[in-house]
């Protein structure tokens, strides 16, 4: 029998149990897809503890997956069994060794790049793509700041910037974190732990501060990522790691330098089928050119899947993190 996460209760990594389940029938324009590789993301965190509301119960999380097509239902004949297909802009259900999904959210994956790398990469490069090429277009002589600089979209944050010839400032929790966010485009990366963020970053602008800061922490960082940007600079809050951002006054805006302040989703920058294919197009074309690396700093078997959680929750990953089937 396969198997799947389900999640009965929200809460802690414990409530995610590894349960029998059956093979699913594809309906009309869906494909049965057997996982190969799973990509573990923060907003599985926010499904997982209930900050983000999932009305079903049981379900199974996860938005994010690499795999082979097994069957296809009628109107997605065209995607044949053995075709190697990734996904992650869900629905729900990655977390487990079949799924069903519509053909709209599925993309073929190049032959030069392994489901594993496919897994890694579809969520996290797919924000970096709108953070950087729709919400604000990042170009030579852009200073832009990015909060988590050695985490999963810190990571190719920082590649895709430095690739368009941004002046890239990263803050990390660790000196290890802090050479390997160099390593991968990172051309200021701050120790926060060590260093002060607003000083050390004053002295890398002159004191001319950034046009832009990408603040996925959110409660611990949002006010000092405020104080890092130039006048009518825009703050991209992206997500909470730390815990969800206070209510803000508008008025603080305008006094900090008439700032810009958005709170995007990839699910809305992404929810055409030609934006998702063209970040998917980006994205492979730069990765197959070597321009940008996939880092896969950690991997789990699927069963041990609440261990991957902790520690994504306890800062103690890097990279992206994959998920292992039984099979694969
Ligand atoms: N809006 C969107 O569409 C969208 C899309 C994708 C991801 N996101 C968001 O982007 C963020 C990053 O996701 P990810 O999967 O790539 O995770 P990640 O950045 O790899 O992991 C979180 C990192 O945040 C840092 N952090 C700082 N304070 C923390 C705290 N109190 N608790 C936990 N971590 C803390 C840690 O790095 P240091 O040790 O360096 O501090 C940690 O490694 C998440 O908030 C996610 O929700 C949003």
């Amino acid at each position: 029998m396969p198997h799947a996460i389900r999640i009965h209760q929200t809460g802690g990594p414990e409530v995610m149990h590894w349960e029998e389940t059956d093979i699913p029938t594809p309906g009309k324009d869906e494909v049965l897809i057997r996982h190969t590789a799973i990509g573990v993301n923060y907003i599985d965190v926010y499904h997982r503890n209930g900050l983000y509301p999932v009305p079903e119960r049981p379900f199974t999380p996860g938005l994010e997956a690499a795999g082979v097509v097994e069957e296809a239902g009628e109107g997605a004949e065209d995607y044949t069994p053995g075709m190697r297909v990734c996904y992650c802009k869900g629905p729900l259900g990655a977390y487990g060794e079949y799924r069903v999904i519509h053909r709209e959210n599925i993309i073929p994956i190049p032959d030069a790049i392994s489901d594993m790398h496919a897994a890694a990469a579809m969520l996290k490069g797919q924000t970096a793509h709108f953070l950087l090429r729709r919400l604000y277009i990042a170009q030579e002589g852009t200073t832009i700041l990015v909060r988590a600089a050695a985490g999963g979209v810190g990571l190719f944050l920082c590649q895709w910037a430095k690739f368009m010839g941004a002046r890239v400032i990263g803050t990390v929790g660790s000196e290890e974190k802090a050479a390997f966010a160099a390593e991968n485009g990172c051309d200021f990366p701050i120790v926060y732990t060590k260093e002060n963020v607003e000083e050390r970053m004053l002295e890398i602008t002159d004191g001319e501060k950034c046009h832009v800061v990408y603040d996925s922490v959110g409660k611990a960082t949002f006010d000092e990522s405020l104080n890092c940007l130039m006048p009518f600079g825009t703050m991209v809050s992206f997500g909470q790691s730390s815990g969800p951002v206070p209510p803000v006054d508008p008025l603080v805006l305008m006094q900090k330098g008439s700032l810009f302040l958005t709170r995007p989703s990839l699910l809305h920058y992404k929810r055409t089928r030609e934006e998702y294919l063209y970040g998917a197009a980006e994205l492979f074309d730069l990765i197959m050119k070597g321009k940008m690396k996939v880092h896969v700093g950690q991997s789990y078997y699927l069963s041990d899947v609440a261990d991957a959680h902790r520690d994504l929750e306890a800062g103690n990953t890097r990279g992206s993190t994959i998920l292992l089937p039984p099979s694969s």
